[in-house]
C-alpha cells in the first residue's frame, strides 16, 4: 500500500515507519497521523511482525504538529471534532515500538516518539515542547508523558521555557534509552528491533503492557498485574520451548503461542 506522507517496509520481522515530510521537515498533519495509524494497524494484524521502528529524517524526526494546519482551529472544533484522538491509538499499540530519533523531535513530534516503547537516538538529535512560544501547550501527551520520563523539574522547564534538550540531556534525564552515531542510527535501531523480534510474541505483549502499568496505576496493583501476567506466560508452548531449550543448551523455537 502507498502512503501519501511515510515510507513503509519490511525487513525480517520488522516492521519501519519512516516519515516523509521532507520540505516540512516531517510536521505532523492529520494525513501523516493516519498514516502511521494505517501502518501500525497492518503491522499488528501481521503475524510475522514483532517489533516496529518509526524514525523520520536526518534533519528531523518531527518538528511537531502542522502549525500550518493548526492556526486557523477554533476552540469548539477541536474539542468537538476531536481529531487529535487519533494520536492517542498510536501510544496504545500492543507490539513493541522504537522510535529512531535524529535531529528534532519538537512539540507533536517529542509527543510522538514518547509514545514508542523507547528512544534510540542519533548524536544530533534535539527534544523539546515549545508550544508554549506558539501561546499553546503540549496536547498529544507531553506534559505527561515527559513529566513521568524525566521528572517534574525537567518538564516543568521545557514546557514553561520551550527550550530544546540536546541528546545528552535527554539521555540523562532518561528520555533516551542510547545514544548513537548519526550514520549508524538505522543499523542500531534495527539490530534492537531484530533482537526484540526473535522473542516470543505473547511475552513482548506481556512485557510491554506490564512494564506500562507502572505509569498507569499503584505499586501493588502493579506488582499483582506483573504476577498474573507472569502466570498466564506458563501456558504458552513457548515458555516450555525456551526453558527447554536453554536446559538443553540450544536456540529455542517460538511459535507465538
Ligand atoms: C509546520 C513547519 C513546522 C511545523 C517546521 N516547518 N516546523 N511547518 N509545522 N511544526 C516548516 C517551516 O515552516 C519551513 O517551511 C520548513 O519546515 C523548514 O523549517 P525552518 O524553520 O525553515 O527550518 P530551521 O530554520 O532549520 O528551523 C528548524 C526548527 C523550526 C527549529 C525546527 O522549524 C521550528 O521551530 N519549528 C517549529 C517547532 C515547533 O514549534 N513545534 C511545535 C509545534 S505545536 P517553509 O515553507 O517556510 O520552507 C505542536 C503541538 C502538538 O506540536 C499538539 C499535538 C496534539
Amino acid at each position: 500500500m502507498a502512503y501519501e506522507t511515510i515510507l513503509v517496509e519490511v525487513k525480517g520481522k520488522v516492521g519501519i515507519i519512516t516519515l516523509n515530510r521532507p520540505q516540512a521537515l516531517n510536521a505532523l498533519n492529520v494525513q501523516l497521523i493516519a498514516d502511521i495509524n494505517a501502518a501500525l494497524d497492518g503491522f499488528e494484524r501481521d503475524d510475522t511482525i514483532g517489533c516496529v521502528v518509526m524514525t523520520g529524517s536526518e534533519k528531523a524526526f518531527a518538528a511537531g504538529a502542522d502549525i500550518k494546519q493548526m492556526q486557523e482551529r477554533s476552540y469548539p472544533g477541536t474539542y468537538l471534532d476531536d481529531k487529535f484522538a487519533d494520536w492517542d491509538r498510536i501510544g496504545q499499540r500492543r507490539k513493541p515500538i522504537i522510535a529512531a530519533v535524529a535531529g528534532f523531535a519538537l512539540g507533536g513530534g517529542c509527543e510522538l516518539a514518547m509514545m514508542a516503547d523507547f528512544i534510540i537516538a542519533a548524536d544530533n538529535a534535539k527534544f523539546g515542547q515549545p508550544e508554549i512560544n506558539l501561546a499553546v501547550i503540549p496536547g498529544a501527551g507531553g506534559t505527561q508523558r515527559l513529566t513521568h520520563a524525566i521528572g517534574k523539574a525537567k518538564a516543568m522547564d521545557l514546557c514553561l521555557t520551550g527550550r530544546f534538550m540536546d541528546v545528552n540531556e535527554a539521555e540523562r534525564a532518561g528520555l533516551v534509552s542510547r545514544i548513537v552515531p548519526l550514520a549508524d542510527l538505522m543499523t542500531e535501531a534495527l539490530k534492537a528491533a531484530e533482537q526484540i523480534a526473535s522473542k516470543s510474541l505473547p511475552s513482548l505483549l506481556s512485557a510491554k503492557e506490564s512494564v506500562n502499568r507502572a505509569f498507569e496505576t499503584t505499586l501493588a496493583e502493579g506488582l499483582r498485574f506483573e504476577r498474573r501476567v507472569f502466570s498466564a506466560l506458563f501456558g504458552t508452548h513457548d515458555q516450555k520451548e525456551g526453558m527447554a531449550a536453554f536446559i538443553e543448551k540450544r536456540k529455542p523455537e517460538f511459535k507465538n503461542y
